[in-house]
């Protein structure tokens, strides 16, 4: 299975010109899977809900969307990208999976991150794996790496890669998914921007490095901090498969959730 991402760097409030980017960068791309960054049509440093809702796509009539399934109906593969998703009066830090039908599933960002809290409405969308081509795939978005119970929910519904588009300003992402693939024994492809975006409220520089882990924590390939980057490479998904970290130790069946009852009650 051919996956990756492209690793871009978003304008602030131009949705237009940056699917535009993306349709350019991706029109002769030879991939059954590639993972684009959080918030990749409207920029990430948005300043209220009004604002996120003016920069918003509302999936059902989105002319951008619309491009990106027929680039994918096109090259035959999927895209997993990050967008702010329109829903009646709420908006949610969203992540499409679209192939060469449309959409398959939209993941809203369930663990919204510091001044995200003022502009969107926390996801509401549970913890599922998409089938594609006979592979099983999962969402997060960025912040969900601080919380494990995220890949390993996706783990344990049999997720083989996980993707992440991400927009990451802390440092400790990358080498934190690391962790998650040994744990859960699954690839992990991280699509992060770089560049920065420059508002009233701030500036936010973002950290690049986007990644494929693969199972055993083994990193395939990162790119560089602040450049464009469009990787692809060859993985075996049945990888994943393959829970055993020793003869005796399967990391899925091996856990005790008759003794973890604090995680779900706490
Ligand atoms: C983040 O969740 N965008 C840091």
């Amino acid at each position: 299975m051919r996956v990756g991402f492209y690793q871009f760097r978003p304008l602030f409030g131009k949705p237009a010109q940056n699917g535009k980017k993306i349709m350019t960068a991706l029109e002769n791309v030879d991939a059954d899977l590639v993972v684009l960054p959080e918030l990749a049509l409207s920029g990430y440093y948005l300043k209220d809900k009004a604002e996120a809702i003016k920069y918003a796509e509302d999936p059902e009539n989105s002319n951008l969307i619309d491009s990106l399934s027929n680039l994918a109906n096109k090259r035959n593969m999927r895209l997993v990208f990050g967008f702010a998703e329109k829903s009646a009066r709420q908006c949610f830090n969203s992540a499409a999976l679209i192939g060469p039908n449309g959409i398959e599933h939209i993941y809203r960002k369930a663990h919204l991150f510091n001044e995200e809290k003022n502009c969107f409405d926390p996801g509401d969308t549970p913890f599922i794996v998409n089938d594609i081509k006979g592979v099983k795939i999962g969402i997060m978005i960025c912040f969900d790496w601080v919380f494990p119970e995220v890949a390993r929910a996706l783990a344990l519904q049999g997720a083989q890669i996980i993707c992440q588009p991400a927009n990451l300003v802390l440092s400790f992402c990358q080498q934190t998914m690391l962790s998650r693939c040994i744990e859960n024994s699954v690839f992990a492809i991280t699509a992060n921007r770089y560049g920065a975006d420059k508002r009233p409220q701030g500036i936010l520089k973002f950290t690049g490095k986007s990644q494929i882990v693969a199972p055993g924590g083994k990193l395939l390939h990162r790119a560089a901090a602040q450049r464009d980057a469009l990787f692809i490479a060859e993985i075996e998904p049945k990888a994943a498969n393959n829970k055993m970290m020793t003869q005796y130790n399967d990391v899925l069946a091996d856990r005790r959730p008759e003794l973890y009852k604090s995680l779900i009650y706490k």
